[in-house]
């Protein structure tokens, strides 16, 4: 059985869908501050790298980066409902747009939305 990873057509899939994300991320005036100014770049390839082991693909996250622990990562930002909603809307934009199998499309959307959600580390 092929991986979600092989079957929205691999590494060009992933790469895609972050650098149009943080093209967003970009002109946020909620995220962009929470970014590094320096990195932005290396902060697309993490998430990117993310990603692909996730849906199964290759494990450099794991290898650069260890064990993922992202609520862990995330507790340094200051993440209320709003910069859930600044992230997540700027995700939904970039998946719609997407040309993909509507059936994974739901699949990366509700995982996507679920981890979100584990994120939020402020109450409102
Ligand atoms: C809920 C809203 C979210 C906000 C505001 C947010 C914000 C951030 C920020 C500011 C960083 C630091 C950038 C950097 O790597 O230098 C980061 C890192 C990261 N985020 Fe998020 N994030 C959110 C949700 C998510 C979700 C849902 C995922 C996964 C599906 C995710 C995956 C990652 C990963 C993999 C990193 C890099 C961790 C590392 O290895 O250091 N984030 N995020």
């Amino acid at each position: 059985m092929s991986s979600f990873y092989e079957e929205v057509g691999g590494e060009k899939f992933f790469a895609d869908l972050v650098s149009q994300f943080y093209a967003h991320v970009a002109i946020n005036p909620i995220l962009r501050p929470m970014y590094p100014d320096s990195d932005m770049k290396g902060a697309a390839q993490r998430l990117q790298m993310f990603l692909e082991q996730y849906w199964g693909g290759p494990s450099a996250y794991q290898e650069q980066r260890g064990h993922p622990r992202l609520r862990m990562r995330h507790a340094g930002f200051h993440i209320d409902s709003a910069a859930r909603d600044a992230w997540l809307d700027a995700m939904h934009e970039v998946v719609d747009a997407t040309e993909m199998d509507p059936i994974l499309r739901a699949q990366l959307w509700s995982y996507l939305e679920m981890a979100a959600n584990s994120m939020v580390n402020q109450p409102d």
